[in-house]
């Protein structure tokens, strides 16, 4: 903090060296351009000197100068380069004296203080008639358009602000002697600013519009512009719809002053202005409409002409106007005419219409068309008012543009210039008020030691116009209400009687003898502060009465325009009971004005007219130095320079700039003085720059506030980004923790779910377990609650092991997976199905071929199994369909035997029945007969029918003996052979011969028959060896191996 102060010291200190430095430079070109502010006018007591440096600068086309923050404004009457883009840019942000005196500076500076002291601001313009206050106050009004933070909806309100002025100048302004511009009424306009700075809204005051000009004007001068818009610029369609033609002179209401025609005004151009504005700030083709019928219908009024008949009443003798009046205003052309012609008198009871004179209709219609254009002009500035409200009803600051109509003299004067100096008289003390009274008594008030300035107070002459009872007002409209023949001349009387000795006042009558060759007899002369103006009591009376006749007005109550229905509403309250006076209504707008002002935070614009003629170039020394002394300015200048430039109440100092100083910052514990002390202290103010009042601090010098206030705009900027960014850790913090939190609430819910589902989970298991445990205990028992779920499980987990673990052929039934003794009987039922199911599959498996061969083997099976001793062994051999391929048996053979269809040969050895001599023979098998061949001889054939039997031994020799019916002798006996594929040969012979049964497995010995009647015997024993010998009992004795 303290690093930052030290900073905030060292750029204030840079800061006052550069506002040095620019002051400097343009002090050092002061003798070309004069100096910008009359502060450093060092003969600042010097009217010459005052003046010479004005005139210094406007030659050089400079035409504002500053004394202090009051800036005074010379009209160029040319067109300056200095109110573009750029130069508003330039002046935005920027700080008084930074840069050459400017409109925009002081317009920036206003809106700035505005923003951070979020207080309202009004600017004052004043000035005589011409000297440039309207162009001033559109100037500032442009400068916040441009300046201004901008959204869609703040440009919409833009538009209208700154349209609402060409509408307001064409119905408000006309061309004066003094001004081809001049306002004609007062206006008052607050442009309202939201808390960001944008504009958001506005309203506008109008004050006094100088009516009479609708049916006079003088010459050399023009009726408001816009009935010149409206006949120049009007469209062929328009002006035929309003009855109008395009010719100016032919309007009695606008040759008066005989000048229609300006060359500083283009009409046209400003008719096409207006119609784009009005459009903008919402009005309806039809308000348009009625407007211009309205506008149109004053101009045929006015053309509207009376004459006398033989009673010398008034007659109509134009009935066109009188149409087109009629037409454009929706009143009945009969109602009309009597209005204009006749006055409505109550008697007693009744109402009795009498005619005018001439001179009195054509009073009347002036009067009307008077009243009709007034009230529009109201009317007018409220439907601006409603397009520039601002709904919304948040606070907003307020800075208003006082544009009123300047201080008046011509060579005729009237009430209107009485209502218009009596204004600027009461503005100028105001002036004096908030500037030199207050100033004085304030430096008074907080014990500052000063010397009291002298200064002019018009006190005097406001209190001789307005004061109760003796004032000129009042004794004005004493004349117009009471009874009796009160005139113009009276009123004169009057004032001669009651104020004839007050210093600002003369008469003819009253005057010296120099004076009084001066002054008609008419006249009466009052010194203003800004100088004499004679007036002519002619008009004054009824000026002030602004009488309309009460027909006048139940006539524009029959009216369809709907503005003049507006205008003249029917509540309106009738002529029994009198309306306020025109300047008693204009004294009490004014004290409104007064108050509004008093309420917000003065700055003000002294514009200056250089000369008469309207020139460019042209300062009128004696023009220039009067004005300098009626606006006041030496006084404004001697106060400012004995003076300070900036005062501020300590607490509102120490708020705003305590962030400057680390004792003060952020809090301050002692008195806001003290604080105020420390703080200015730490800044290293030096003793002449400022000074310590009972509450409040003033700084001389305006360049040590800015100073100041930019170190501030620095600190303020990193104090943001300080609080922005500790406020931003502190909001990221807290989320950091909410979402911590959060996570730890949602971890704990997590863990606490994940427990409870593993507890519960544990309990299940513990219970499971328990009721393994109880089933398993009980599980011989009879299905019983306990061991119901044990039994189901010891059933399903057998079950889902078998099924995991099921053999995989036949062959492997014997793997069939052990039941417990529960599902005992289930599994043997299992094991049957499953193997007949295998069984099942093997079947459907297996081929013709295959399937064959396994009936074969059946067969042998059912011969053999159990019988013989190398049966076992034989299964697995496989049976073929032959064992000698029929190119291996004799041709010859195969020629004898092959009709009986030789269905299997097998090579055997054939024992000689006599010594048993081995002999390899064939052995064939037809259909017929079993056939041992040798070679190509048939040895033996054997009929099947003739077969007896076969014997074999039970075991493991392959012998075979087969028994044959032998009833002759020479037939061969049975036949001894040895064959290596006894059971594939036995199988076969027992199908084809179909002598299943009569195959024999014997124990021991086999008799067979050697031929008939002669017996042998085979004898069958196991040994270690096997062999075959005849035995010496002439046995052949066959040795089989012993098979374990
Ligand atoms: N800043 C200016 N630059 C150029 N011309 C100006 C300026 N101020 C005033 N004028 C000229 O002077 C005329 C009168 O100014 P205006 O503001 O209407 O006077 P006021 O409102 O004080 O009677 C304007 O029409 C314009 O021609
Ligand atoms: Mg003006």
């Amino acid at each position: 903090m303290t690093h930052m102060t030290l900073e905030f010291k060292e750029s204030l200190e840079e800061r006052c060296h550069q506002i040095l430095r620019n002051m400097e430079a343009s002090l050092t070109a002061r003798d070309r351009v004069g100096i910008q502010d009359f502060v450093l006018l060092d003969a600042y007591t010097s009217e010459c000197a005052f003046l010479d440096n004005l005139r210094k600068r406007f030659h050089e086309n400079i035409i504002y100068t500053y004394i202090g923050t009051l800036l005074v404004s010379v009209n160029p009457y040319k067109v300056l380069d200095i109110y573009s883009k750029k130069q508003m840019d330039t002046y935005m942000g920027v700080n008084f004296f930074e840069l050459p005196p400017h409109i925009y500076a002081l317009a920036d500076n206003v809106f700035r203080t505005m923003q951070s002291e979020f207080n309202n601001h009004f600017i004052l313009i004043s000035g005589e008639s011409g000297a440039g206050k309207t162009e001033a106050s559109k100037k500032i009004l442009q400068y916040y358009a441009v300046s201004c933070p901008s959204t869609k909806l703040l440009n919409n309100v833009r538009d209208r602000l700154l349209l609402s002025n060409p509408v307001l100048e064409a119905f408000g302004n006309a061309k004066t002697l003094k001004n081809d511009n001049s306002s004609r009424f007062g206006k008052y306009m607050d442009i309202q600013f939201d808390h960001q700075g944008g504009a958001v809204g506005g309203h506008i005051l109008s004050y006094l519009l100088e009516k009479s000009r609708v049916v006079h004007q003088n010459h050399g001068e023009r009726n408001f512009h816009i009935f010149y818009q409206l006949v120049e610029g009007g469209e062929e369609e328009l002006l035929r719809w309003l009855g109008l033609e395009r010719n100016c002179k032919n309007y009695r209401y606008l040759v008066q002053g005989d000048c229609a025609k300006v060359s500083s005004i283009n009409d046209k151009s400003d008719w096409r202005t207006v119609q784009k504005a009005l459009s903008v700030i919402d009005f309806s083709g039809n308000d348009t409409e009625n407007l211009f019928g309205i506008i149109a219908s004053v101009l045929h009024l006015g053309n509207i002409q009376f004459k006398a008949d033989s009673r010398g009443y008034a007659t109509l003798n134009n009935n066109k106007e009188m149409h087109w009046v009629s037409k454009l205003l929706g009143i009945p052309n009969q109602v009309l005419q009597q209005g204009l012609t006749h006055r409505k008198i109550e008697a007693k009871t009744e109402e009795v219409f009498s005619p005018f004179s001439v001179d009195h209709a054509v009073y009347a219609r002036d009067a009307l068309a008077k009243a009709i254009y007034g009230r529009t002009f109201n009317w007018l500035v409220n439907k601006i008012n409603e397009s520039l409200a601002n709904k919304d009803s948040s606070r907003k600051t307020v800075i208003g543009l006082l544009d009123i109509y300047g201080f008046e003299v011509f060579s005729i004067n009237s009430f209107e210039q009485f209502c218009i100096n009596y204004c600027n008289e009461k503005l100028q003390q105001l002036f004096i008020q908030l500037t030199l009274k207050s100033e004085q008594e304030e430096y008074e008030m907080e014990g500052i030691e000063w010397e009291p300035v002298p200064y002019f107070n018009n006190k005097i002459i406001c209190d001789l116009v307005e004061e109760k009872f003796r004032g000129i007002i009042s004794l004005l409209d004493e004349e117009c209400l009471r009874p009796g023949e009160a005139s113009d001349l009276t009123f004169l009387e009057k004032m001669e009687e009651k104020i004839g000795g007050h210093p600002h006042f003369v008469t003819h009558k009253l005057a010296d003898k120099s004076t009084r060759k001066t002054l008609e007899r008419g006249d009466f002369r009052l010194l203003h502060y800004a100088g004499e103006v004679t007036y002519c009591v002619v008009g004054f009376l009824d000026k002030n009465n602004d009488l309309l006749y009460r027909n006048g007005k139940e006539v524009m109550r029959q009216s369809k325009n709907s503005i003049i229905q507006h205008c003249f509403p029917a509540s309106e309250p009738d002529s029994k009971k009198r309306p306020e006076t025109v300047v008693t209504q204009f004294k009490n707008s004014l004290v409104g004005l007064t108050e509004i002002l008093m309420s917000k935070e003065p700055w003000y614009v002294r514009c200056i007219k250089p000369n008469e003629a309207k020139q460019p170039g042209q300062f009128d020394d004696v023009l220039v130095r009067h004005q300098i002394k009626y606006l006041g300015l030496m006084e404004h200048l001697r106060v400012r320079r004995a003076g300070f430039a900036y005062r501020r109440k300590y607490y509102i100092f120490l708020q705003r700039y305590k962030p400057l100083c680390p004792e003060t910052w952020p809090n301050w514990k002692g008195t806001a003085a003290e604080g105020v002390k420390c703080l200015i202290k730490h800044l290293g103010y030096r003793p002449d720059e400022y000074k310590m009042g009972r509450t409040k601090i003033f700084i001389r010098h305006p360049r040590t506030l800015f100073a100041t206030e930019d170190a501030f705009q620095v600190c303020k900027h990193k104090l943001a980004t300080t609080i922005q960014a500790k406020y931003k850790g502190y909001r990221v913090k807290g989320d950091y923790l909410k979402q911590k939190e959060a996570a730890t609430k949602i971890e704990n819910c997590w863990r606490g779910l994940m427990a409870r589902k593993e507890c519960e989970r544990r309990a299940w298991a513990v219970k499971v377990i328990k009721k393994f445990i109880k089933g398993f205990m009980t599980r011989n028992q009879p299905a019983c609650v306990d061991n119901s779920e044990y039994l189901a499980y010891v059933r399903q987990s057998y079950l889902t092991r078998l099924r995991d673990n099921l053999p995989k052929t036949v062959l492997e039934k014997d793997s069939w997976l052990t039941p417990p003794p529960l599902i005992q009987e289930a599994s043997q039922i299992l094991k049957k199905v499953y193997i007949r199911h295998m069984v099942h599959k093997y079947v459907r498996g297996i081929t013709s071929q295959r399937k064959a061969q396994l009936l074969l083997k059946e067969q042998t099976s059912s011969m053999f199994k159990g019988k013989k001793e190398s049966y076992p062994s034989s299964v697995c051999r496989p049976f073929v369909d032959t064992r000698i391929a029929l190119g291996d048996i004799n041709i010859k053979i195969l020629q004898m035997i092959q009709h009986e269809h030789i269905k299997y040969s097998v090579p055997v050895v054939k024992y000689d029945r006599n010594g048993f001599r081995p002999r390899l023979r064939q052995l064939i098998f037809t259909q017929e007969a079993a056939y041992l061949v040798e070679e190509a001889k048939i040895k033996q054939r054997i009929d099947y029918t003739s077969l007896k039997g076969v014997s074999v031994s039970n075991l493991s020799d392959s012998f075979l003996i087969l028994h044959v019916t032998c009833e002759d002798i020479r037939q061969k006996g049975d036949l001894v052979l040895q064959c290596d594929y006894l059971f594939e040969a036995l199988t076969k012979l027992s199908i084809i011969a179909d002598k299943q049964n009569c195959i024999q497995v014997v124990q021991g010995s086999v008799r067979f028959d050697i031929q008939p009647g002669r017996e042998g015997f085979v004898d069958f024993k196991s040994g270690q060896e096997s062999m075959v010998y005849r035995a010496k009992n002439g046995h052949l004795m066959v040795v089989s191996l012993e098979l374990i």
